[in-house]
C-alpha cells in the first residue's frame, strides 16, 4: 500500500480508509499537548522536533483530502507553517507525492481553518498559498476583504459558534472526504464529543511538560466526558528510540469487520 521508501521509513504498511476522519497529535509523557495557554507552537516543542514524528505527520497528511485545524493552531505557528506533507518532512516529499498520485488525491491536501472571531493574519504563508476558512457571518465580510484571494472564506454559522455538523457539511459539499485533523485541543474536543473521530494517531514524546494553572492543555480542552470517558482501542504501537507512535480506533468496530 505504501510506496517502498515510505514503507521502509514507517517500518511497515499503512492504510487509511477513504472517507475516514483521523487525528494526529503529540503529547508529553504527562499528557500535555499545548503549552503557554495555546499560544506557543506546542507540537514541535513537545516532540523535540523529532524527525520520526515529523515523518509520520507528513505521511498522515499525504493520505488526506483536507487538513482541518482551529484558528488557534494556525495563530500559534506564527505565520511560517504550511500544512502539507512536504513542508513538515521534506526528505520524503517524493514518496508523499507518489502516495497521493496512487490514491488519486489532489497535489496537496486542502487546509481548512475553523474560526468564529476571524482572528487570522493575512500575511500567513498558508493563507497566501490558499486555504479554506469556515467562519461566522459576522467575521466573513471582514475576512473576505483582508485575506489573500487564494483563500476562500465561507460563512457557515449565524451565531458565534460553528456546529460540528456544519463543518462536515462544508467539507463534504466540496468533495473533501478523507479528513485529517491536527487539532488543536479545543477543536478536537468538539470533534470527539460529536463522535466524528474514527482514529487517533498519538505520538508520546519522552518528556515531561508540567502544568501550572490553566496554561497547559491536554489533547482535549474545553469539554469533558465526566464519568463516561470516551473509550479507545489500540490498533498499533511503533517505537523509534524513546518516542512511541500509537494508533487508536475511537469508534467501535462495525459488526463484521472494519
Ligand atoms: N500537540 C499537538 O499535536 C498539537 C496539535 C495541534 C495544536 N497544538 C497546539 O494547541 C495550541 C492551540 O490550542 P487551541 O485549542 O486553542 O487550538 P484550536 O482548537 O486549533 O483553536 C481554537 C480556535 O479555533 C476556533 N474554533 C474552534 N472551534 C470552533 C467552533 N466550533 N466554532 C468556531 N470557531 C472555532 C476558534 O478560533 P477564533 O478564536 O479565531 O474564533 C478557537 O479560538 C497551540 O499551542 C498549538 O501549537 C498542539
Amino acid at each position: 500500500m505504501l510506496p517502498q521508501g515510505l514503507g521502509r521509513l514507517y517500518g511497515g504498511g499503512l492504510a487509511i480508509n477513504d472517507g475516514s476522519v483521523y487525528a494526529n497529535f503529540v503529547s508529553s509523557i504527562d499528557g500535555v499537548a499545548a503549552i503557554e495557554a495555546g499560544e506557543a507552537p506546542s507540537g514541535g516543542i513537545i516532540s523535540g522536533r523529532n524527525q520520526g514524528d515529523r515523518f509520520v505527520m507528513g505521511l498522515l497528511r499525504a493520505f488526506a483530502d483536507a487538513v482541518l485545524v482551529g484558528a488557534g493552531t494556525v495563530r500559534a505557528e506564527g505565520g511560517r507553517a504550511l500544512w502539507t506533507p512536504e513542508f513538515i518532512f521534506p526528505a520524503a516529499a517524493d514518496g508523499y507525492r507518489e502516495l497521493r498520485r496512487a490514491l488519486k488525491r489532489a497535489s496537496t491536501p486542502r487546509l481548512v481553518i475553523v474560526t468564529a472571531r476571524g482572528g487570522l493574519n493575512p500575511n500567513d504563508r498558508a493563507l497566501e498559498v490558499g486555504a479554506f476558512v469556515l467562519t461566522t457571518e459576522a467575521a466573513a465580510a471582514r475576512l473576505r476583504n483582508t485575506l489573500p484571494s487564494a483563500t476562500e472564506v465561507r460563512a457557515i454559522a449565524t451565531g458565534n459558534r460553528i456546529e460540528v455538523d456544519a463543518i462536515f457539511d462544508a467539507l463534504r459539499s466540496d468533495g473533501l472526504q478523507t479528513i485529517l485533523t491536527e487539532g488543536g485541543p479545543h477543536l478536537f474536543g468538539q470533534l470527539v464529543m460529536a463522535d466524528r473521530i474514527d482514529e487517533l494517531f498519538l505520538t508520546v514524546s519522552p518528556a515531561l511538560a508540567g502544568r501550572r494553572g490553566d496554561q497547559s492543555f491536554g489533547l482535549v480542552q474545553g469539554v469533558d466526558f465526566g464519568r463516561s470517558p470516551k473509550p479507545g482501542r489500540l490498533l498499533s504501537v511503533r517505537r523509534q528510540e524513546s518516542h512511541l507512535f500509537l494508533r487508536y480506533a475511537l469508534k467501535p468496530a462495525s459488526p463484521g469487520g472494519g
